[in-house]
């Protein structure tokens, strides 16, 4: 038995979607212990397109059971429609094989509400969110006053827990916030269906989980954002509201550390950011649109353009300790084909000195200038290799480049976006050595 996570490493939309998809073939569980529907997961097979923004990219392996842990915060609607949309295009989804935990925090419509109406309120300050209320109900959470889904399916604990929570709610919206007020009566009647339908979904995972571990299956975790949305490691406030680091991936599923042996982080071959926040390597040329363009870097979840920019890997070695990273999977190599040369940033320049950590302080970050390193560029299409011997020697070097610099094993090479687009240099599951 090996358990794995599975984590971002930069702002996210990496491409956990299509290695957690090609991992999940080896596992018996995916479990999602993070993040809600901000997160957009995609997965090509067989020339298919699927997003998912909530349910487990392992879900296309009809005999895996896919687990939603409790650190995520879920939106009922957003669950049933994907279920729905999976279903309608064959694929099964039952109380078998899709499980929600019990623990797991609802988003509710004020949650949205306030994501929205908070936003608008910041004005040229805002963060630039999705909107799903993410925030809102991780807020909610923390201090106390959540809804959780063990309430949602309780009739009589919801409806309490609401008349509670309205009032404050209806302060907020209306008074500070100057947007609508929610009605008890209209969430009543638009969630209890949703509570009938996910009833029998609804489960202790961290006790699913367990027995896995006794049975010896492979389990993976499936993170979602990036080391640098993390709420305590990223580019704090321009960060989600979830911690996105491995660590996490044992209190937002309900199992100990000692129960996992590899992280692999996930590293697109360049860099990309959506929403607001600073990003030292972003380009702003023809470079830009052109990885912009080729990439195809529109937001899987909001539509939003990505920024995009050069590998820097003062970010990904920072994503490396955090997350204790055991591997790293590269993907979008092929986005980079063609270009004359290929930049990676090494360190930083602020002020007089040079940094080769990742600051913390945003008004410093923010006035770091990239020192680039340059590498010769490749040109022969890399979308049909399966064997790194194939990929052209200065690809090669690139990648040798960047395991150096991170000093990480790179595990996983990704040539494209579906399945068979994947070199595989070492089999994840295979436990490390000590
Ligand atoms: P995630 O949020 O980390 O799962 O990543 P997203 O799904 O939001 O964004 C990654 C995008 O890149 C998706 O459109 C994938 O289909 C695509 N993709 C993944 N790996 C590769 C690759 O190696 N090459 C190319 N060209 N596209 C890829
Ligand atoms: P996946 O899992 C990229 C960004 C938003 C915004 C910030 C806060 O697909 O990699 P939120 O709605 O979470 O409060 O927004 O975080 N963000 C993501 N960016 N990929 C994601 O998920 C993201 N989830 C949130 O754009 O800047
Ligand atoms: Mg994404």
């Amino acid at each position: 038995m090996s358990n794995i996570v599975v984590i971002g490493t930069q702002w996210g939309d990496e491409g956990k979607g299509k290695v957690v998809d090609l991992l999940a073939r080896k596992a018996g569980m995916v479990v999602r212990f993070q993040g809600g529907n901000n997160a957009g997961h995609t997965m090509v097979v067989d020339g298919e397109l699927f997003i998912s923004h909530i349910i487990p990219s392992g879900i296309l392996h009809p005999e895996k059971v896919c687990l939603i842990g409790n650190g995520v915060v879920v939106d009922p609607a957003v669950l049933i429609q994907e279920m729905q949309q999976l279903r309608a295009r064959g694929i099964s989804v039952s109380p078998r094989n899709l499980m929600i935990s019990e623990n797991a925090h609802v988003i509710m419509p004020y949650h949205k509400s306030i994501d929205h109406g908070s936003e608008r309120l910041k004005g040229d300050k805002k963060l630039g969110t999705t909107g799903r209320g993410i925030g809102p109900c991780y807020e909610d959470k923390v201090t106390r006053r959540g809804i959780r889904f063990c309430d949602l399916i309780d009739p009589e604990v919801f409806e309490e827990k609401l008349s509670i929570i309205l009032p404050e709610k209806n302060f907020y919206l209306k008074d500070f916030l100057k947007s609508e007020a929610v009605d008890q009566e209209s969430i009543l009647r638009e969630y209890l269906p949703y509570a009938d339908t996910l009833r029998p979904h609804v489960a202790n995972i961290s006790l699913i989980l367990s027995r896995a571990v006794k049975a010896e299956d492979h389990i993976l975790f499936e993170g979602a954002q990036g080391t640098h949305l993390d709420i305590d490691h990223g580019t704090y406030p321009y960060v989600t509201s979830s911690n996105t680091v491995a660590g996490n991936a044992c209190c937002g599923a309900g199992i100990g550390p000692t129960r996992i042996h590899g992280v692999i982080g996930m590293v697109k071959a360049y860099t990309t950011r959506v929403g607001r926040g600073p990003f030292p390597t972003e380009l702003h040329d023809e470079i830009g649109e052109r990885i912009q363009q080729k990439g195809a870097e529109f937001g899987a979840t909001t539509g939003r353009r990505r920024r995009c920019g050069w590998l820097d890997t003062v970010v990904v070695r920072n994503a490396a300790r955090l997350n204790s990273l055991t591997g790293i999977a590269i993907t979008k190599l092929d986005v980079l084909t063609g270009l004359k040369t290929v930049k990676i940033c090494t360190a930083y320049r602020y002020k007089e000195d040079r940094l080769t950590e990742f600051p913390t302080a945003l008004k410093v970050l923010e006035e770091c200038e990239p020192i680039y390193e340059d590498l010769p560029g490749w040109s022969d299409d890399i979308t049909a290799i399966q064997d790194v011997d194939d990929l052209p020697k200065n690809a090669r070097a690139y990648v040798k480049r960047v395991e150096e610099l991170v000093e990480t094993q790179v595990q996983i090479i990704s040539v494209g976006p579906g399945r068979k687009q994947t070199v595989v240099l070492q089999d994840p599951f295979d436990r490390p050595k000590p």
